[in-house]
């Protein structure tokens, strides 16, 4: 297997940076195509057919109606995207790449179990530097192949100076729009004192500068940790200016402090408040970083009308919430300070496309047992693939303070996707919304670009390197697997509790469901190779 050495590797990257500059024109010009735009008079999608876009450096310069792309634009290469649908790039605001390595290990856990097995606690150790940098630009890869042009990591990979500057570089490396959020946390032998150096040594040296990587925070303990440490954290993100803040917030039957409590013979330490009222007390929330908690399952009313007032928002994670038991009693009644995340990516889909229809009919069902319950039946459709389409796209921009991305409008960054409107699962259609909400495949995305540069072209990457990345993360996350498939599945003691007895609520076996006819043992097995009997 070929291994490219770090010397190669950096002269490659040095390379690709250096070698086509003065050769390649300045400008795109995407043309004869669907384009779904965001009229900011209007505050809506617009529509735009036959039309043009023209991407110069990394912005959209301009939005051409049929026949009226001007005949004088400087040099320029034209893309011809007749009967092809150009979208903007989707926003996946809550994600840990790190963890693609593990990929089909979890598939029917909950969240009780995940910790104990999966979490960022449960992996130090595991992971080698060299094992995260694969990982996390695999993970990357991944969102950019599905039309993910920006990810918010919550980079929870940060056991070591080590561990935390390769996931930021493979970052860096996959070309991607990440907000790379260093989290602080107690994990053993990397104190946090220790990770804030290196947190410092991170941003000082700034080998993000110029890509369109940036440096945020993470951080799960704003209401548990010793005040002085949380302290501590806010002033860095207020002293550096960060470009995100990010928390998981639960609440709810999850519970409302945090705390040590014994699961596998692991000492956890599990994340389950954050609410924004803690924020607000500290004083970030009305700072000027954008702030995105995630999940925020069980936010109060109050707490959705400070976020609201403070312009801050949730990350909604439909697939991962449904699959981890956490769910999302009221999410639906704050979209309007909502976008969408996809979460530990291992375990369920990685694209926000697929989020964004999972959330689409999970609201319509939610708001349709209204009447059923009463046995009546409804009559009209509760949220439109419009307000899906915005959640995956512009929402994750304004989550994030950054009205130019996840729109199409002159002067927004050109993270734009381009469909194939004739492929046969899109074929047919006339609302281009519609189609890409509730017909399109991620296969189906033939072109995408980060900041006016292509990384997907021709529905293939277009880094040339990926076929050697792909063969190393293999045998990493081959290694890696071993490690987790002998680990036994945790069972949980009589009467214990989610975080201990003072945090959340009794822990309830669920019944099985039964595909199977017969006598109610059609569960079935998960088919992993490796695994200890
Ligand atoms: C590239 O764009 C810059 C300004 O946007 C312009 O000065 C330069 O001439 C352009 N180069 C080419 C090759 O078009
Ligand atoms: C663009 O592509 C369409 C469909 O393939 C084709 O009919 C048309 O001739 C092309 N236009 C140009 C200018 O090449
Ligand atoms: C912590 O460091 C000690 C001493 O180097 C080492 O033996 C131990 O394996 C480390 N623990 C983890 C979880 O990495
Ligand atoms: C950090 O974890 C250790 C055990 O791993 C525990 O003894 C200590 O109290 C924790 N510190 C904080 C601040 O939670
Ligand atoms: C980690 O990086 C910090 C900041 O550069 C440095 O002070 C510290 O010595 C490093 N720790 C180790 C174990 O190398
Ligand atoms: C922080 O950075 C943002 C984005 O660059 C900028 O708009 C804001 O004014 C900065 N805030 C402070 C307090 O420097
Ligand atoms: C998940 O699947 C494994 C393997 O079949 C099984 O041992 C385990 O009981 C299942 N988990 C639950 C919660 O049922
Ligand atoms: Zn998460």
């Amino acid at each position: 297997m070929f291994i490219p050495s770090l010397l190669a590797y950096w002269q490659a990257i040095l390379y690709a940076a250096t070698c086509c500059v003065a050769v390649e024109a300045n400008s795109t010009l995407l043309a004869g195509g669907t384009i779904i735009a965001f009229n900011e008079g209007e505050n809506a999608l617009q529509v735009i057919r036959d039309g043009s876009l023209l991407v110069t450096g990394d912005r959209i310069a301009g939005i051409y109606e049929s026949g009226k792309t001007p005949s004088d634009i400087p040099e320029h290469t034209v893309v011809n995207v007749t009967n092809k649908i150009i979208t903007p790039g989707f926003i996946d605001t809550h994600r840990h790449g790190w963890q693609t390595s593990m990929k089909t290990l979890a598939s029917n856990t909950t969240l009780w179990e995940y910790f104990g097995r999966f979490s960022e606690f449960a992996s130090v150790g595991v992971f080698s530097a060299e094992d995260v940098y694969l990982s996390q630009l695999a993970s990357v890869y991944e969102a950019v192949n599905a039309g993910v042009t920006t990810v918010l990591d919550h980079a929870h990979h940060t056991w070591s100076n080590e561990t935390s500057n390769a996931g930021l570089r493979a970052s860096i490396d996959s070309g991607a729009r990440v907000f790379w959020a260093y989290a602080f946390h107690n994990v053993t032998n990397f104190t946090v004192p220790e990770q804030i150096a290196n947190f410092r040594d991170i941003a000082q040296k700034s080998t993000f500068k110029d890509t369109p990587t940036s440096l945020g925070i993470a951080y799960d303990y704003f209401g548990s940790d010793p005040e002085e440490q949380v302290k501590d954290i806010v002033d860095l993100a207020m002293e550096l200016n960060v470009s995100v803040v990010t928390t998981h917030t639960l609440q709810g039957p999850f519970g409302s402090k945090n705390t040590a409590s014994k699961g596998l013979a692991i000492l956890l330490t599990i994340p389950v408040s954050n609410s924004p009222i803690h924020l607000e007390q500290l004083g970030l929330l009305a700072s000027s970083i954008p702030i995105v908690f995630s999940h925020a399952s069980f936010l109060t009313y109050q707490e959705l009308q400070l976020l609201r007032k403070t312009n801050q928002y949730i990350s909604i994670t439909p697939e991962s919430e449904m699959h981890y038991g956490h769910t999302h009693p009221h999410s639906h009644l704050a979209m309007d300070q909502a976008a969408l995340g996809v979460d530990t990516h291992f375990t369920f889909s990685a694209d926000i496309l697929t989020q964004a229809r999972i959330w689409l009919q999970k609201v319509r069902y939610l708001i349709f047992t209204g009447p059923l319950e009463l046995w009546r039946v409804p009559s009209n459709n509760p949220m439109s693939v419009n307000q899906a389409f915005l959640l995956a796209t512009r929402n994750g921009g304004l989550a994030l303070h950054r009205p130019d991305l996840g729109v199409i409008t002159e002067g927004a960054k050109a993270d734009l996707l381009v469909w194939d409107g004739t492929s046969p699962s899109m074929l047919g259609w006339n609302d281009p919304v519609a189609a890409v909400i509730l017909h399109a495949s991620v296969g189906d995305i033939e072109h995408v670009l980060v900041d006016g540069k292509f990384v997907k072209k021709d529905g293939k990457l277009t880094n040339t390197d990926y076929p050697a990345i792909r063969d190393r993360f293999l045998e990493s996350a081959k290694r890696i697997q071993g490690v987790f498939l002998e680990r036994a599945r945790p069972i949980p003691e009589p009467g214990e509790h989610f975080g201990g007895e003072d945090v959340g609520g009794e822990l309830m076996e669920v019944m099985l469901v039964d595909a199977v006819r017969g006598d109610g043992s059609g569960y079935g097995t998960e088919f992993l190779d490796g695994s200890k009997p």
